[in-house]
């Protein structure tokens, strides 16, 4: 009973974790359309934001899989602690290197995707597309002069490449450990890992280089 609740808890991360990969593969696809000036990218987030209402249904969806994601991580996650019980402190010692630190590090890199993921709704998707940030040159670009303006700070951009990179992390290590846990063949082990892997290069490198070329073009 005790183990099977326990794969049927991984297995609703691994299957929220999925859904959310797939949000952040959209997400980046849209986002790249900055490179193709105000124009093309107001018009993608004008269609998105055209259904009106009915926005909200998906929105509500992504809200609900990140929560249920998050409970049922730190269920997994304290579960584990209850498992190893007195083991933990010896194995901590015993484990060297990469996977200990990059285990040991997962609960602060969920937390800081969490807080930042917030900031990030409100600072984005809650803004005046109108408002003061939005202007360029005295004149209003919409939602693309929000996010020029905002990336033209490097302490901005640092913040998010910062989050982006942990975003990164987390998913290859999460992708790893619930592999490690979920009884897969090696060779399919590996493959995921792979895909994985690669999945969170292509991420960090490109929502990384928004900032970047933001900041770059804001110089004078
Ligand atoms: C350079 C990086 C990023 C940029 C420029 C960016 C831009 C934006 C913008 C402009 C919005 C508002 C969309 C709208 O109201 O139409 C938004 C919303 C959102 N972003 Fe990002 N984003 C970035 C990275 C990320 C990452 C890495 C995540 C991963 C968790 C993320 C998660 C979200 C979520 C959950 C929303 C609210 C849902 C939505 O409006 O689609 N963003 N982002």
């Amino acid at each position: 009973m005790f183990s099977n609740s326990s794969i049927f808890k991984k297995q609703v991360v691994a299957f929220t974790g999925l859904l959310l990969i797939f949000f952040i593969f959209t997400h980046l696809g849209g986002n790249l359309f900055i490179y193709a000036g105000p124009g093309v990218f107001n018009s993608y987030a004008h269609k998105l934001h055209s259904v009106g209402p009915l926005l909200l249904l998906p929105r509500t969806l992504l809200f609900i899989i990140f929560v249920i994601h998050i409970t049922f991580t730190c269920l997994v996650v304290i579960e584990n602690i209850k498992a190893r019980g007195g083991h933990k402190r010896y194995s901590m010692q015993k484990s060297v290197g990469n996977r200990s630190m990059a285990e040991s590090i997962m609960p602060y890199s969920g937390l800081y995707i969490f807080v930042f993921v917030i900031f990030h709704i409100i600072d984005f998707a809650f803004a005046n597309q109108h408002g003061v940030r939005s202007f360029l040159h005295g004149r209003s670009y919409g939602l693309y002069g929000i996010v020029f303006n905002s990336f033209k700070d490097p302490v901005y951009d640092l913040l998010y490449i910062f989050f982006i990179c942990f975003l990164g992390l987390h998913l290859c290590h999460g992708v790893q450990s619930l592999v490690q846990t979920s009884g897969f063949r090696p060779k399919w082990a590996s493959v995921i890992k792979m895909i994985s892997d690669y999945f969170a290069l292509l991420m960090i490198l490109g929502f990384s280089s928004i900032p970047i070329y933001v900041y770059i073009l804001s110089r004078p």
